[in-house]
């Protein structure tokens, strides 16, 4: 399959295009998608899937990794279960529109704030790969922070005492501040939401560094208080989020967007009223960060 690949920044980030998901993928080209993305920071888009099945994005997300809410894979309840795709347990619906009996379809207002997907979970997300269904024809970027550029532009004094600590990350964090509270207290089973990973992650593909805290999820740092823990997260918040760090994705309809949880952090920006907006997630299931 001929397929080109395009850099969408100087740091982050590729799109890809002339490539159908719809199509059986051999691993030449599974191994080449995965091996762009490696290369490109953990981001790539890939263009005009207008035609991909439901089957055919799961088929994809499974090649990448184990997925979430896979029966085979996954044997946790997921935390927001209803926003799980009634026909299909391993597509979690991101969208502000309703359902027939008016219910929220997927989870409104999901990711305005910076996070990493499901860091509160002892083997967090790898890939999540996310399908733009339904866009606003203004509005609804997603930005993305790069956290190997950021720690690897830490001094050598400063990373070697980051490597020392372990940070607390707690579903409840975003629940408490952001939405739907009774979802957390109905499937907060032991210690499933909640989870201890290194403030910096070694990348179990490429060997890179990176920083693995973010506001959404991260509630404190192991051995230290709520203020001191702010004392050490904050400014490496404002470090990772300079724009120089970021790469802003503006959605077409029918990309299908591929990031990498364990270098990146991403937010959902919230800038377009009512307009419908429908997106349909599959999500890899990575390791234990170490
Ligand atoms: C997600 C997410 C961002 C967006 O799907 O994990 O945070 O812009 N989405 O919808
Ligand atoms: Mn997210």
């Amino acid at each position: 399959m001929d397929f080109t690949i395009k850099p969408l920044s100087t740091h982050l980030g590729a799109e890809v295009t002339g490539l159908n998901l719809n199509d059986a993928l051999g691993d030449n080209v599974l191994g080449a998608i995965k091996r762009a993305w490696l290369d490109h920071g953990g981001f790539l888009v890939i263009r005009d899937q207008s035609e991909m099945t439901t089957e055919a994005h799961i088929a994809f997300g499974a090649a990448m990794g184990p997925l979430f809410g896979a029966p085979d894979q996954d044997p946790l309840q997921d935390t927001v279960s209803r926003y799980i795709h009634p026909d299909y347990p391993e597509i979690y619906r991101v969208s502000n529109k309703l359902d027939e009996s008016g219910e929220p379809l997927g989870r409104k207002g999901a990711g305005t704030y910076w996070h990493s997907d499901v860091s509160f979970r002892e083997q967090p997300a790898a890939a999540s790969i996310l399908h733009a269904v339904e866009i606003p024809d203004i509005g609804g970027d997603t930005l993305f922070a790069n956290m190997t550029k950021a720690f690897d532009e830490l001094s050598p004094a400063m990373k070697e005492t980051l490597r020392g600590i372990n940070a607390v990350h707690d579903f409840e964090v975003a629940a408490r501040t952001q939405y739907a509270t009774p979802i957390v207290v109905e499937n907060d089973m032991a210690g499933a939401n909640q989870a201890v990973h290194p403030l910096v992650r070694t990348h179990s593909e490429t060997g890179a560094e990176s920083l693995y805290v973010n506001p959404g999820f991260t509630s404190h740092l192991e051995g230290y208080d709520a203020d001191e823990s702010c004392w050490i997260l904050e400014p490496l918040y404002a470090h990772a989020i300079r724009p120089e760090n970021i790469y802003r994705h503006t959605w077409s309809a029918h990309d299908v967007v591929m990031w990498d949880n364990r270098s990146l952090m991403h937010y959902a920006v919230a800038d377009y009223g009512d307009a419908p907006r429908y997106m349909e997630r599959t999500t890899c299931i990575g390791e234990r960060p170490s």
